[in-house]
């Protein structure tokens, strides 16, 4: 029984809850960065992280969850700026579902992630100004100790395999 956790992170916020689960499972386990990881093929239970760009999984981890097949057990998880309860996270779930439809998808976490300062701007200059960043100031600080918390607490009530 060999475990990967994966993550696509750019500004490293769902990188922290990758570590945080890749320290949560037990036994033979690897975590990489999604550019470098290996094909998930070769692993039982994988733990996939992404975030959001432009209202969908950003493009690395969509086209890492065209890999899977029915033999993988999948946890993803995901950061992003918008409201939890927008319909931007809800279609951001629906597509990564899609893209994974042929794995056994065992839980999906998502809590928000903090915007650099830099990257705010860029987005308030774009016509119309995105949805998500009426929510930047909600998402400072974020993933954080409770986010952590409440992520392994989740874990800690699904059916894993090990
Ligand atoms: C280029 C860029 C585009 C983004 N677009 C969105 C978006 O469309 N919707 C959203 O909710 N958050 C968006 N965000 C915010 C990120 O999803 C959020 O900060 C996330 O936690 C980043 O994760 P990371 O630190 O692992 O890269 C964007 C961030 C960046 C850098």
């Amino acid at each position: 029984m060999k475990n990967l956790v994966v993550y696509s992170s750019k500004t490293g916020n769902t990188k922290k809850l990758a570590e945080a689960i890749y320290n949560y499972i037990p036994g033979e386990k690897e975590i990489y960065e999604i550019d470098k990881s290996p094909d998930p093929n070769d692993y039982t239970f994988v733990a996939l992280g992404f975030h959001i760009e432009g209202g969908m999984p950003d493009p690395k981890s969509q086209e890492y969850m065209k890999k899977f097949n029915e033999d993988h057990e999948l946890f993803l998880f995901f950061t992003h700026a918008a409201d939890p309860e927008s319909k931007e996270v809800k279609d951001a779930i629906l597509e990564a579902k899609k893209l994974v439809k042929k794995a056994r998808l065992v839980g999906l976490f998502n809590c928000l992630g903090e915007v650099p300062e830099k990257v705010v701007e860029e987005a308030r200059k774009k016509e119309p100004v995105p949805e998500w960043v009426k929510n930047v100031d909600s998402a400072k600080g974020h993933p954080n100790e409770e986010d952590i918390k409440k992520m392994l607490k989740y874990l800690d009530s699904l059916d894993l395999p090990w």
